[in-house]
């Protein structure tokens, strides 16, 4: 099929290099010309494991070509992704005016030469699929009002489930596809588009293998405003799992368990499951977030108040803080002592520095008079460029991070971090204190290493071999 994917995003450029490697012909467009010129290059405008592997075999595959201009590509094409940005507004809400640019301008390109399928990619409210008719109808109207009637089209949302860091491999081998259509028409396209994901009959790619257990996988059909609600109800239910870990880790710690324990014994429940347990510095990136204050903001605009999501968002409010009461109890006074962050990014493997718990951890030490260093393997360029005001010095390496700190803090579980020589760094450490935000290493080895460690969740009195429970890895531990 000719497909056009409109914003080359975390999202649109591995969408894009997905089809294309399935075989369909790609154009990506975006109004950023910078990126473009660097997807033109081969190179991927955002740090994102196998992208530039996959956007090669994409090109010797389907094909595919990247452009700063819609209306050619969207008139070829069959089906037309949206995939721009919905940020936040101060108030919750999602800001479209970036989807409605894309949407009216999709409509100004489009003639009667053949039926098209405008599919919603972008996390958008509820009620939003019916927006994009709305706005390519304005746009129709703009360009060939004395064709409208001729012009056809239907619209699909299909919610993306990708996580960045992994995003490749969640494009290719998805726990599920969701589209939601209002018509057999757009819904057959979207079945044919998504047959060899469904049927998983491609090659995959060496760089990125199959799952062994994975055989097929299951294409979710519904309305519009249902695939539109699944997005926002599996994220609001992601970070409600998260935040509830770390309200178990925080009820821990005052009664002498070991929250990594309780995670593994609830997680061996299948109601349960094991994954989304892990106690930390709380949540942050681009979704999370937003998507569950858009959800309130549209909750009450049904005047309905969701206590458990606010809830939610508060929890991990606090939690975010909870690093500094760590510092505060082991070292008293922050003001003029120098805090060492080992990473930046709000999760590993990817560069995406929005909502990252670190900038929150960084810029309330900084009010506190606290001297920030920062390490991070991959988003140091980024920080530096997107957060000048964070003065932050960013170290060479952890161990550069390290010398004359007064403590090391653990804010993103790279797992070259998992790997560090903790005796090396803490020698060259001003005082030796270990908060360790991911709780990726032990109280045991740490303090093997000669430093004070504090994890979340975590109690010091634990028995037994620290790594295992019966054999059964403790999720975090090493
Ligand atoms: N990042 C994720 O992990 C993730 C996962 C699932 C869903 N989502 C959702 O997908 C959407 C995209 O997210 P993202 O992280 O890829 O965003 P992004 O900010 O990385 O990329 C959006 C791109 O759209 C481009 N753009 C904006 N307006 C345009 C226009 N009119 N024409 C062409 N290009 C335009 C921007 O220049 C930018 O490159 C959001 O709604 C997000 O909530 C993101």
């Amino acid at each position: 099929m000719r497909v056009t994917v409109i914003g080359t995003g975390y999202v649109g450029t591995v969408t894009g290099a997905c089809l294309a490697y399935l075989g369909h012909r790609v154009s990506c467009v975006d109004t950023d010309e910078s990126k473009i010129a660097k997807l033109r290059r081969g190179e991927s405008p955002i740090y994102e494991p196998h992208l530039v592997e996959l956007l090669e075999l994409a090109a010797g595959n389907g094909g595919i070509d990247f452009r700063t201009e819609l209306a050619d590509a969207a008139r070829e094409s069959d089906v037309i992704f949206i995939a721009v940005g919905t940020p936040p507004r101060p108030s919750g809400e999602a800001d479209l005016s970036y989807l409605e640019a894309a949407a009216r301008s999709i409509g100004a390109a489009m003639d009667s030469s053949r039926f098209r399928v405008i599919v919603n990619k972008s996390t958008v409210p509820v009620g939003s699929g019916n927006l994009v008719e709305a706005l390519v109808r304005e746009g129709i109207d703009e360009v060939r009002r004395e064709e409208r009637r001729s012009i056809r089209f239907g619209v699909a949302s299909n919610p993306e489930f990708l996580r960045e860091g992994c995003a490749v491999a969640d494009s290719l081998y998805p726990d599920r596809i969701v589209v939601g259509a209002a018509d057999e028409q757009t819904l057959g396209i979207m079945r044919t588009l998504y047959q060899p994901l469904v049927s998983q009959t491609f090659a995959p790619p060496v760089c990125v293998p199959r799952p062994e257990s994975l055989r097929a996988v299951p294409l979710v059909t519904t309305t519009l405003t249902s695939a539109e609600m699944i997005k926002y109800a599996a994220n609001a239910f992601l970070a409600m799992k998260i935040g509830f870990a770390n309200e178990m880790a925080n009820i821990c710690e005052r009664v002498g368990a070991e929250a990594t324990e309780v995670m593994l014994g609830i997680g061996l429940d299948s109601r349960i499951g094991a994954r989304f347990l892990n106690p930390g510095v709380g949540w942050g990136g681009s979704c999370f977030g937003k998507d569950v204050q858009a959800l309130l903001h549209t909750a009450r605009e049904y005047g309905y108040e969701s206590k458990l999501l606010a809830a939610s968002l508060e929890v991990n409010a606090v939690q975010r803080q909870m690093v500094i009461q760590k510092l505060q109890e082991k070292l008293y006074i922050l003001k003029g002592r120098t805090i060492g962050l080992l990473g930046l990014a709000f999760k590993p493997e990817t560069d995406d520095l929005r909502d990252a718990p670190s900038l929150q951890i960084a810029e309330r030490l900084l009010q506190m008079g606290a001297r920030v260093r920062a390490y991070d393997p991959i988003a140091m360029d980024a920080c530096r460029a997107q957060h000048p005001e964070l003065k932050i010095r960013y170290a060479e390496s952890a161990l550069d991070l390290a010398q004359d700190a007064d403590a090391l803090v653990v804010v993103t579980e790279w797992n070259q971090f998992r790997e560090l020589d903790l005796g090396k760094l803490a020698k060259t450490m001003a005082t030796r204190i270990l908060v360790d935000g991911r709780n990726i290493f032990t109280a045991e080895r740490a303090a093997a290493a000669g430093l004070d460690y504090t994890g979340i969740g975590r109690c010091a009195r634990r028995v037994g071999s620290p790594e295992t429970v019966d054999g059964l890895a403790v999720p975090g531990g090493i």
